[in-house]
Parts: C-alpha cells; sequence; structure tokens
C-alpha cells in the first residue's frame, strides 16, 4: 500500500476549519481506495508569527520538501496588517511558494450545474458549461521584484517592479501549451503589451515557444479587455495564460462566475511532481470560527492533489462528484439559495464524505 507524506499548514482565519474538512475527506478516500496518509502539521503565516516570531519558520519549509505534497488553508488577518511587508502573513504565502519552486499556478474556474443559480452572471451568459483554467506564473514578477520608499526633497514615494526574464516566461508558457493541448487546444495569453515593456517580452516568448505547439491556437489579449471579456462571454476561454499579478486579478474574477470565491482550488507545481494545494481564497478573518466557511475549494484542491501529484485519478474523480452531488441539496451561505439546506462547513464536509 502507498503512504503518502502530507504537511498540512492551516494558517489563519477559516484556514483551520476548511483544512479540517478536507482532511476528513481525504481520509475517507485513502479508505475507499487503499491508500494510506501521514500527515504532519507546520506553521505558516499569523499563527507562526504569534509561535515563533517569523511568518515562514525554516522548519516550515524542511517539512514541506520532506513530504508527498502540502495541503495549506489560508493566511493573513487584521492582527498583523500593521506589521512591515517582509514580517506579514503574506510573505510567508509567498516565501513557501518561492523556497519550494513553485512557478505553475493552476487555478480550474469550473461551474457545478447546480451551483448555476448562484452565479452573479445570467444563466444565458454562462452557457451550457463554465471551464477555464487560469496558469498563473507563481514566483516572478511584481510580487517578487525590486521594491522600495524613498523620500526626496521631503516627498515620499514606494515603487514595485514587474520583471520577467525570458527562461521565466519560457517554462509557464510551456505549461499553458501543454495545458491547452490536454484540454481544448485553445490557449489565451493575458498581458498589457500596449503599454508594458515586460509584456512586450512575454508576448514575444510565448509567441516562439508556441511554435513548438502547432496544435494549439494561441491568442493574446490585453488584461482589461479579459476582464471585461471574462463577464461578457466568459464561454470563448479555455486556458488562460497569465503573470503572476493579472493572474491573481482574473482568477478572483472568475471564481465568481462560478457562484462563489468559496468553491475555487489551485494547485502550485514545480519543474516536478511535488504540489502545494490550496483554495484561491482568502483567511476570512470575519467568519472564522462560525462554521460560515465554505470547505468545497479546499476540497477540490485534495481531488487537484490527488490528480497532479498522487497520481490516484480515481480518488480525485470520486471527491469531483461527490461535491457535485452534495451541492445539490447542502449549501453553505455563500453560495445558498431558497430551497437548499443551508450547512455548515463540518456539515457539507460531512456530506461529501458521505457520498464518497
Ligand atoms: C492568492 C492570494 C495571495 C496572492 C495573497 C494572500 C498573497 O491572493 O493566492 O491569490 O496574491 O497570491
Ligand atoms: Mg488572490
Amino acid at each position: 500500500m502507498n503512504t503518502y507524506r502530507i504537511t498540512v499548514l492551516k494558517g489563519d482565519g477559516i484556514g483551520p476549519e476548511i483544512v479540517d474538512e478536507a482532511m476528513k475527506v481525504l481520509n475517507k478516500v485513502s479508505e475507499k481506495f487503499g491508500f494510506g496518509v501521514q500527515y504532519t502539521e507546520a506553521l505558516l503565516g499569523g499563527s507562526a508569527i504569534d509561535a515563533v516570531g517569523e511568518p515562514l519558520p525554516q522548519e516550515t519549509i524542511d517539512k514541506c520538501k520532506a513530504s508527498d505534497a502540502v495541503l495549506l488553508g489560508a493566511v493573513g488577518g487584521p492582527k498583523w496588517d500593521n506589521l512591515q511587508g517582509d514580517k506579514r502573513p503574506e510573505a510567508g504565502l509567498l516565501g513557501i511558494r518561492a523556497a519550494l519552486g513553485l512557478f505553475a499556478n493552476l487555478r480550474p474556474a469550473v461551474i457545478f450545474a447546480p451551483l448555476k443559480d448562484a452565479s452573479p452572471i445570467r444563466p444565458e451568459i454562462i452557457g451550457d458549461s463554465l471551464d477555464v483554467m487560469v496558469v498563473r506564473e507563481l514566483t516572478g514578477g511584481i510580487y517578487f521584484g525590486d521594491r522600495g520608499r524613498e523620500t526626496v526633497d521631503g516627498v515620499e514615494s514606494a515603487y514595485d517592479t514587474e520583471r520577467y526574464s525570458v527562461p521565466e516566461i519560457e517554462r509557464i508558457a510551456r505549461i499553458g501549451f501543454e495545458m491547452a493541448k490536454k484540454r481544448n487546444g485553445k490557449l489565451c495569453s493575458v498581458d498589457k503589451a500596449n503599454v508594458l515593456e515586460s509584456s512586450r517580452l512575454w508576448r514575444a516568448t510565448v509567441a516562439r515557444i508556441g511554435e513548438e505547439y502547432p496544435e494549439v491556437e494561441l491568442t493574446n489579449m490585453y488584461v482589461d479587455n479579459c476582464a471585461m471579456q471574462l463577464v461578457r462571454n466568459p464561454g470563448q476561454f479555455d486556458v488562460l495564460l497569465t503573470s503572476n499579478i493579472f493572474g491573481d486579478i482574473l482568477s478572483d474574477e472568475a471564481s465568481m462566475i462560478s457562484g462563489s470565491i468559496g468553491m475555487l482550488s489551485s494547485a502550485s507545481l514545480g519543474e516536478n511532481k511535488f504540489g502545494l494545494y490550496e483554495p484561491i481564497h482568502g483567511s476570512a478573518p470575519d467568519i472564522a470560527g462560525t462554521g460560515m466557511a465554505n470547505p468545497l475549494a479546499t476540497i477540490l484542491s485534495v481531488a487537484m492533489m490527488l490528480r497532479y501529484t498522487l497520481d490516484e485519478q480515481k480518488a480525485a474523480q470520486a471527491i469531483e462528484d461527490a461535491v457535485a452531488e452534495a451541492l445539490k441539496t447542502n449549501r453553505t451561505p455563500d453560495i445558498y439559495v431558497e430551497g437548499t439546506k443551508k450547512v455548515t462547513c463540518a456539515e457539507m464536509g460531512d456530506a461529501v464524505c458521505a457520498l464518497i
């Protein structure tokens, strides 16, 4: 029997409660499909700051490196908002992505049929289905560029730098093309090449890598237009290839089309199969501990872990099917509509387990 070592980073706010439900579901599929799971917990974000004084302890990096995959909840909260940039919980999240070399972030925006009524987008705009894969570069760009503050002649200013090297663009472009090849063969690369030099290099590099993939139809779109097209006609997209910051913004937008930001999962991958899996939403400190959190994005992140890292395809499918089934009747408050049953975070986890 295979036993997988999973490092669990519960984080802050609703992090611990959503991760608990995801672990429940992972335990359930492990029994059903005959594999073992061994968990190790480690600190990240605000909870790490409180416990040891820094958002990303070396011990956390070491534990993650010694495991097959990482499951992460969310980090951040008002308690730590006044800390200096590199001491904030978010710095721990960016740090762990960089330390593990996780440059490719996959964020699938799919709509589960029963949730069409929960989407703020009209059903005729959504069409029969929504299935967009955002491929976001995760360890470069403005998130990691040169930054600082300076005061000249008594005037304070601050700056952040968007910088991409050719190899950084090449490797994420290849992930995008490979993804498109496995799906509908359509890749839309998003940039701001009408204004930004880094985007012009991005566009030219993506086009050059595209020559290796004649079977994939490559289009380019400016990010402002893409933000608009996503709500006007989301069905035109298959794979969206984006920089770090554009992917951050567009994936939140895409998540709302699918009903709620509480539904979108993600995988962060590097050069090999190792990956970190987390919901795209934040730590929602306002609802932490109330039972109102939606655990489905984290549960679906476990399904992605089973697909991309652990290669347990049947278990992954079983989770996705159970989520689709559970949504027919059970709804956390963020996706509740009349005629369905309002459930807590734990009840949603139980409902998914019962359907596996
Ligand atoms: C995300 C989050 C993070 C990001 C924050 C919390 C640093 O918004 O994963 O999308 O911007 O990458
Ligand atoms: Mg984000």
